[in-house]
Parts: C-alpha cells; sequence; structure tokens
C-alpha cells in the first residue's frame, strides 16, 4: 500500500516502504501547509520547475535530510547541486529506475525561470513525472495548460492516481483539468493548485462535477489517499 499526502498547493509526500518522496514541496509561505519545512523528511525530492511556489523549501529539506533531489538537469544539476543538494538529474522523456520505482519526466507547458537571490535564472524546462511504485503509476503533472500528448501519457502509462492542477491563470483550470481527465483516463485525480492565493481561487466540487470516467478525490491538506 502506498500513501499520497496533500499539503496543499503542488506538495505531495508519497510514502512507499521505507521510502518518503516530496513533490514539490512548497511549504514555507505556503497558506495552506498544514506543516512546517523543518518537520519533513525525505528520502527524494522531485521538482517540476524553478518556480517558488514548487522548488520551495526543496533545498533547505534536502541538505538537512540528505534527499536527492531529482528534477530537469538544468534546475538540479544547474541551481540544486550549486546549493550543496544530492542530485539525479534528468529531462524529458527520459526514464530511471530508482530503488523506490521508475519515474519518468513528462512535457509540460509552462515558464521554469525564477527571480533566486535578486537574479533572474534559466532554469530549464519545466516537467510533470510518472511515478512507478508497487506496481502502480502516480501522475504528477506540474504546472501546465493542457495537452493532446496527455493521452499518450494514459496510453504508455495506465494511471492509478493523477494530481492536476485546476487554479487556472498560470495552468489549466477546471474545465481544461476536466478534458486531461479524459485525455489521461486515471483511476483516481486529484485537484491541486488551486485556492492557494485568491488568483486561482477555485471550487474543487464544480472541477469534480464535470469529469466523466474517473474518480474525483477532494483532499484537505495534510489528508491522504491511500491505493
Ligand atoms: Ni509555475
Ligand atoms: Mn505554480
Amino acid at each position: 500500500m502506498a500513501k499520497l499526502t496533500w499539503y496543499g498547493h503542488a506538495a505531495f509526500l508519497l510514502e512507499t516502504g521505507q521510502y518518503k518522496i516530496l513533490f514539490d514541496p512548497f511549504i514555507t509561505g505556503n497558506p495552506a501547509a498544514p506543516v512546517k519545512a523543518e518537520q519533513l523528511q525525505a528520502t527524494h525530492i522531485l521538482v517540476s520547475h524553478g518556480h517558488g511556489d514548487h522548488l520551495g523549501d526543496t533545498v533547505a529539506i534536502a541538505k538537512r535530510t540528505q534527499a536527492t533531489v531529482i528534477g530537469p538537469f538544468e534546475l538540479a544539476e544547474g541551481y540544486c547541486a550549486s546549493k550543496g543538494c544530492k542530485i539525479h538529474p534528468m529531462h524529458i522523456g527520459g526514464s530511471y529506475a530508482f530503488p523506490f520505482g521508475r519515474v519518468k519526466l513528462t512535457i509540460a507547458h509552462h515558464g521554469s525561470g525564477d527571480e533566486i537571490d535578486g537574479k533572474m535564472l534559466y532554469l530549464g524546462n519545466p516537467c510533470g513525472f510518472v511515478v512507478n511504485v508497487e506496481g502502480k503509476n502516480v501522475y504528477h503533472a506540474g504546472d501546465t495548460g493542457l495537452f493532446m500528448d496527455m493521452q499518450l501519457i494514459g496510453q504508455m502509462h495506465p494511471l492509478e492516481v493523477a494530481l492536476l492542477p485546476i487554479g487556472d491563470n498560470f495552468t489549466m483550470g477546471p474545465e481544461d483539468a476536466a478534458k486531461a481527465v479524459e485525455f489521461l483516463k486515471p483511476k483516481t485525480v486529484v485537484p491541486m493548485h488551486y485556492s492557494t492565493w485568491d488568483i486561482i481561487k477555485q471550487d474543487p466540487k464544480s472541477f469534480a462535477s464535470k469529469v466523466k470516467g474517473s474518480k474525483v478525490v477532494i483532499l484537505e491538506p495534510g489528508k491522504s489517499l491511500e491505493f
């Protein structure tokens, strides 16, 4: 049994066996986060892109826990390694078998550069992740707009769970995310990246009412889903 806990926004903890895999751990400054970054343990941290609401507390958590940071080359090698993190760089379309399971980087239509330490840094392409644990696939879309190739992701990696942004403005909104569910065909979809701030305020129940064919699980921050 694997366990997926939402910390608000795009931050999730996936627990499988002895492994704790954090996605986009934006905890400090995240008004929805039910925990403090200092409380989190991790063996691996998957970072989808370089925006502050995804890179978040990655460096601090990775250095404290010795977790390996996994993400696009420019972000992992170019930034996180220079800050003293243990890293494993990857890139779009590539997969690698980690001790907890295989991770594949998918495309995401978004940006990734950010102003860090007062300078605009180029941090490569953004990505999403398909993570295979215990024989089941979890798709974390990262920040992205809707794209047709989501059909391919669902075809090649039958999805147990899809974590999809529904906040609109910076990513897909509820209607596009409902179309993404049609393309991906996951057993379960969990909405994320909404209502953290007013600019991405959404009603997840209205998203749920648009979804056909998949189960929608609306998590509260701090709550978990087992699969
Ligand atoms: Ni972003
Ligand atoms: Mn974001």
